[in-house]
C-alpha cells in the first residue's frame, strides 16, 4: 500500500477472481464458464469488426440494446448494457446504496457485494443463510435496505421461485430490490414478467455464463425505464464508453440466436443431471442446483483437500472459505470433462 492511500482503500480486502492458470491445460471446471463455444454468428461478427476498432464505440451499445430487448420481449428502455454484469452490480450499488440505506444479502452468495458495498461505503446488512443453505426470505421483507439476490443464488445454485421473489419485492414499495440472474437460464425461474408490475426491481444479467462469452464482458440490468435512466447517469459519471465495439457486436449476435442457445442451455441442464448421478455413485453429498455448477462435498474430506488433489491431477474447481469450506464448486463440464472429473474423484476418494 501506498503512503498516499485513502482510509477507505486500506480497509479493502478486493475481490478474487477464480484462478485463470496459464502453466498448465486443466479440465477447467472453476469459474462457471459455458463448455460451448459461442453460436457460429458471433465468429463472423467479431471479425468484421476490425475496421471499425479506429472509432470510439457507441456509447448507447443501441443495436445490443435493442437485440437484448428483443430478446426478453421488452423495451429498449428498460435496458442498459454494461461492461460484464459486475460492472451493472456495481452501478447499481452506487445508484441505490448510500449511508442511510444499507445493502442487505445473504452471508453465502457472490462475493463481489461485501466488496461492492465496502468500496462504494455502503453499510452492508447480511442474512445468514438456513442451516440447508437457503435464503429466509422474511429476512428481505419490509425492509429499508436495497436488498441484492442472486437468483439463483451463487455458490449454493439453489433458486428462490418466481412466488417467492414477488414477495420480497412486493413488500419493498420504497427500495430497489436488485436480482442477480446471472444463472437463471439454467433451470430457475425469471422475474422479468415482474418489470412492468414493480417500479422497485432491477434484474441484473450476464452473457458470461449462458451466452459463452465471458471473455467479451457483456452485463445489463433490465427494469423499469426511471431506475434504468438512474444507471445511465452513473454510466455518463463513470465510463460512457463502457461496452467495447467488438462486444457489442459480439453480444448483439448472441442475443439474436435464441434457438442456439436453448439448446445449449439443456445441454448443461441434462449435463448436471449427469454430474448428480456421478456424484451420488461415489457417496458425495450437493446441493440442489439450479445453476450451470454444483457444490459438492465429502463428509471426512475437507474442500480444501479435495481442490487440491483434483488440481494434482489437472482438474480444477473453485474452492471458498466460511460456511462452504467443506465444499468444492463444480462447474459442469462437457459429458467429457464430467467424466474425467468423476474419474479423478473416484481415484482419490
Ligand atoms: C452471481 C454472479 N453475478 C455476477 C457475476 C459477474 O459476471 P460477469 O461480470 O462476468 O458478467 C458472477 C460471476 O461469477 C456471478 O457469479
Amino acid at each position: 500500500m501506498s503512503r498516499f492511500s485513502s482510509s477507505r482503500l486500506a480497509a479493502l480486502t478486493p475481490y478474487t477472481p477464480g484462478e485463470q492458470p496459464q502453466d498448465k491445460k486443466y479440465v477447467k471446471l472453476n469459474t462457471n464458464e459455458a463448455f460451448f463455444r459461442p453460436c457460429p454468428a458471433v465468429f463472423g461478427a467479431v471479425g468484421e469488426i476490425a475496421e471499425r476498432l479506429r472509432l470510439y464505440n457507441d456509447p448507447e451499445a443501441k443495436k445490443l440494446v435493442k437485440a437484448i430487448a428483443d430478446n426478453l420481449g421488452v423495451r429498449e428502455e428498460n435496458v442498459l448494457a454494461t461492461n460484464g454484469s459486475d460492472e451493472a452490480l456495481a452501478f447499481a450499488f452506487m445508484a441505490f446504496c448510500d449511508e442511510k440505506r444499507a445493502a442487505r444479502f445473504p452471508d453465502v452468495t457472490y462475493g463481489f457485494y461485501p466488496v461492492f458495498a465496502a468500496v462504494f461505503g455502503v453499510k452492508a446488512h447480511i442474512m445468514p443463510l438456513d442451516e440447508q443453505f437457503n435464503i429466509n426470505i422474511a429476512d428481505y421483507m419490509n425492509t429499508g435496505d436495497t436488498a441484492v439476490i442472486a437468483n439463483p443464488n451463487a455458490q449454493t445454485g439453489i433458486a428462490l421461485s418466481l412466488e417467492d421473489m414477488e414477495r420480497i419485492i412486493k413488500s419493498n414499495p420504497n427500495n430497489v430490490v436488485i436480482v442477480d440472474e446471472a444463472y437463471v437460464d439454467f433451470g430457475a425461474e425469471s422475474c422479468l414478467p415482474l418489470i412492468k408490475k414493480y417500479d422497485n426491481l432491477l434484474i441484473v444479467r450476464t452473457m458470461s455464463k449462458s451466452g459463452a462469452l465471458a471473455g467479451a464482458r457483456i452485463g445489463y440490468c433490465v427494469g423499469n425505464k426511471e431506475l434504468i435512466a438512474d444507471i445511465k447517469t452513473i454510466k455518463y459519471s463513470f465510463n460512457p464508453y463502457n461496452v467495447g465495439t467488438m462486444a457489442q457486436a459480439a453480444g448483439e449476435a448472441a442475443a439474436r440466436d435464441k434457438a442456439y442457445y436453448a439448446e445449449k442451455t439443456g445441454e448443461v441442464i441434462k449435463n448436471r443431471s449427469a454430474l448428480c448421478r456421478g456424484l451420488d455413485a461415489l457417496g458425495m453429498e450437493y446441493l440442489p442446483s439450479k445453476s450451470n455448477f454444483v457444490l459438492a462435498k465429502k463428509a471426512g474430506m475437507s474442500g480444501e483437500e479435495l481442490y487440491l488433489k483434483l488440481k494434482d491431477k489437472g482438474v480444477l474447481v473453485r474452492h471458498f472459505g466460511g460456511r462452504i469450506a467443506d465444499y468444492i464448486r463444480i462447474t459442469v463440464g462437457s459429458g467429457e470433462e464430467i467424466g474425467t472429473l468423476l474419474a479423478c474423484l473416484k481415484e482419490i476418494l
